[in-house]
């Protein structure tokens, strides 16, 4: 099953995990659109050929699901998860999926697969898909550069990642953005404002700025949409346009922006992905084969491994403020 929002690499995870199991001649069954699936009882069996070459492909091909009301649902889910005479579940999901599971059916035999592409779950140190949305932003700020510099314009970008700056950081610094704002380094205005006005002096053609959708200035507060998320009730976004109208105000540049926005989700993912679901989804087949169940799949110093499922639940891991790629940016001259 894969709950919340996609990341690329889940399909991998279903690939990898799959022909361990039948490979083990296990019968293998995908739940449909998450908890949706559970609730509705909607399921697919997979087989060899329904998996191969899966793992080059964005997206889930089981689908998912991240709006399940499943307040007071818990006897509804665990008959319906019972009918399906399932020996457990691999589950590849969010901070929200493992909570939800935990909530509905507290003995269910799980393994967990942490999935976000914003790289901010507990216990693990990369998430899946993080390193493909990185590739997004360092894609577009490479493409970018050129126009901003052919128009001698400030290019701001904006990127995902909720309360936590991993994306923009990692992609902005894989492609050396000039500056990078995330919400765990609230910037100043007026080191941003001269920041921009130097570079502008001293000639640069053009620059390319990657801002997090939850950044804000010292002393202020994120921007949110007005729109709501159904499953967070919390909708960033606006950052971009609004630091593209500040700088024309506040720096001699004239100045764009360019929201990402799901196209970070929805690249194929990269190798360094792929390798990570094939061994992040052979593993938890091998937990599931084993019986080890409550646990998660989780990277850790170089290597997948498996801990209590606990330990990739509980808020956002943002990062630490003096994070050595924070080091880096700085002593690259990159605004952070
Ligand atoms: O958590 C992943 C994420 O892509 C965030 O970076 C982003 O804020 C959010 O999901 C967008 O969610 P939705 O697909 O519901 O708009």
């Amino acid at each position: 099953m894969t709950g919340g929002g996609d990341a690329p690499g889940l399909n991998g995870i279903i690939e990898a995990a799959s022909r361990v199991l039948l490979k083990n001649n296990c019968e293998v069954t995908g739940i449909l659109d998450g908890f949706e699936g559970v609730f509705t009882g909607r399921t697919k069996n997979i087989t060899l050929e329904s998996v191969l070459g899966m793992h080059a492909e964005a997206g889930t091909f089981l689908g998912t699901s991240n709006k399940s009301k499943i307040a007071g649902r818990g006897d509804e889910f665990q008959k319906q998860f019972a009918k399906m005479n399932l020996d457990g579940l691999i589950a590849a999901g969010g901070d929200g999926t493992f909570k939800a599971l935990k909530e509905l059916a507290p003995d269910l035999p799980i393994i967990g697969v942490p999935k976000t592409i914003d790289n901010d779950l507990q216990g693990t140190e990369i998430t899946f898909g993080f390193d493909t949305a990185c590739t997004v932003v360092a894609d577009a700020v490479d493409s970018l550069r050129s126009t901003a510099n052919a128009h001698h314009r400030v290019m701001v970008i904006e990127t995902m990642g909720r309360t936590a700056g991993w994306i923009a950081l990692g992609g902005g610094l894989a492609s050396y953005a000039d500056a990078i704002l995330i919400p765990e380094r609230p910037f100043s205005r007026a080191a941003l404002a001269k920041y921009l006005t130097d570079a502008h002096t001293k000639g640069a053609p053009g620059l390319v700025v990657v801002v997090s959708e939850a950044a804000m200035a010292i002393g202020e507060d994120p921007i949110f949409n007005e729109a709501k998320n159904s499953s967070t009730g919390i909708r960033f976004g606006g950052i971009g346009e609004r630091m593209s109208r500040w700088i024309e105000a506040h720096s001699p540049w004239e100045a764009r922006h360019v929201v990402l926005g799901h196209l970070q989700r929805a690249r194929h993912p990269t190798t360094t992905d792929r390798f990570l679901t094939a061994s992040m989804g052979a593993l938890a087949a091998n937990l599931a084969l084993s019986q080890q169940w409550n646990r998660a799949v989780v990277y850790r110093d170089g290597k997948v491994l498996d801990a209590p499922l606990s330990d990739i639940q509980g808020p956002p891991r943002e990062v630490a403020p003096d994070h050595r790629w924070v080091k880096l940016c700085l002593a690259l001259g990159i605004f952070i």
